[in-house]
């Protein structure tokens, strides 16, 4: 079947692309000729994902995919949340991000944070959500070049370094989306779609 991955961030596709695997084949939204931005307007993970999918299924009349992610803090009330790509504003700048984490939470001893990712699938048959959370802490200094995101400052927990010191197997055999595009898979398998 086809499906079409309504993102535009070539990090989440190179992700997706390993935790799915080589069975798994996506179309790209240039494959479907969308080239706008995609709007996330809303103030929930689910939400925006909804929206994402929705606008590009309206668009092509192919089932569609989308991911919404997230890093909430504890301490900082679960900042940056659901405006994790633009917490410095635009345009979107990732250090910047980085900066402003680090700044918030400079001298506060509870660290813990997780990051939350929400997939929606839109269908003629209908739509679903899953979701995958992954729980660590915010290190007291940027470390690592991998990944991408706030990769550089997230150490999750089972681990003493950060994402973005990590090996991609090893953040994408653990991470919020490897759990939540296990659940898409899990659900894809069932339906033998
Ligand atoms: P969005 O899901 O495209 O809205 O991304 C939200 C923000 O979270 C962006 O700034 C991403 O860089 C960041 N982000 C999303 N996924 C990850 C991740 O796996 N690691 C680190 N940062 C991430």
């Amino acid at each position: 079947m086809e499906l079409v991955f309504c993102t535009n961030n070539q990090h989440k596709i190179q992700e997706v692309s390993a935790i799915m695997g080589p069975h798994f084949h996506f179309l790209k939204l240039k494959d479907v000729h969308f080239f706008d931005d995609i709007p996330e307007p809303f103030d929930t993970l689910e939400a925006n994902a909804a929206i994402k999918a929705n606008t590009v299924y309206f668009f092509c009349n192919k089932n569609c995919f989308a991911e919404d992610t997230g890093l909430f803090i504890e301490e900082i009330n679960g900042e940056p949340g659901v405006f994790s790509a633009r917490y410095a504003g635009e345009p979107v700048d990732s250090m910047k991000n980085i900066e402003k984490v680090l700044r918030k939470m400079d001298g506060i001893a509870n660290r813990r944070a997780f990051f939350k990712t929400v997939i929606t699938l839109v269908m003629p048959q209908g739509e679903w959500q899953f979701e995958g959370v992954c729980h660590g802490q915010i290190s007291t200094e940027i470390s690592g070049l991998d990944g991408f995101g706030y990769d550089p400052i997230f150490i999750p927990d089972g681990y003493d370094i950060t994402f973005a010191n990590m090996l991609p197997e090893i953040k994408n055999g653990i991470s919020h989306r490897k759990k939540a595009f296990d659940a898409f898979a899990d659900f894809l398998l069932k339906c033998k779609l």
